[in-house]
């Protein structure tokens, strides 16, 4: 080998020794990336509020959507009558987590009809405040 060829090679292999450990590192960096750091706090919860049920639905935005007199727009069905399908708990844990009923016949429905609007999770609302909403809605007949 002459000494360019000798030069060319051992460049050759720093690069391609510079590259694995690029990609070992990089790995290396995703994992701590996902691991739950330890200081890791949810998101906190808003204060309960003292208002009404019925300001809260105000307050939460919840007209914008479901429309101001809560039967429902273009955008997303009508709140009248839901007791017959909720009691209070199921409500309030609708409201947190909509997420996980989309399973229902219901909710495979509302989908179809609702297409690109999505029922927003109230997980970061104090329960109590959450609580009175659900008594408002349930009185809605
Ligand atoms: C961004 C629009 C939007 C906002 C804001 C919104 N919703 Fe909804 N909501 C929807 C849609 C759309 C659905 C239908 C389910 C789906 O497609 O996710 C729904 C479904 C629901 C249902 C289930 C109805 C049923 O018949 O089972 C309840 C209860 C409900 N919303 C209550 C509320 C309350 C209370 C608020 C305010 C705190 C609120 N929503 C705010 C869009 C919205």
């Amino acid at each position: 080998m002459t000494k360019t060829q000798i030069w060319t090679s051992a460049f050759l292999a720093i690069f391609i020794i510079l590259f694995f450990l690029q990609r070992a590192t990089m790995k290396e960096d995703t994992v701590v990336v996902n691991e739950p750091s330890e200081n890791y706090e949810p998101a906190p919860t808003q204060q309960a509020t003292g208002s009404t049920g019925a300001e809260l639905v105000q307050s939460f935005g919840c007209y914008s959507c479901h429309g101001s007199d809560l039967k429902g727009t273009n955008l997303a069905p009508g709140l009248i009558g839901l007791a017959d399908y909720y009691d209070r708990d199921k409500l309030i844990n609708y409201l947190r987590n909509p997420n996980s009923f989309m399973d229902q016949d219901r909710f495979v429905e509302f989908k179809q009809k609702y297409r690109n609007i999505v029922m927003p999770a109230y997980n970061n609302k104090d329960v109590k405040d959450l609580g009175k909403v659900a008594d408002y809605l349930l009185e809605l007949k």
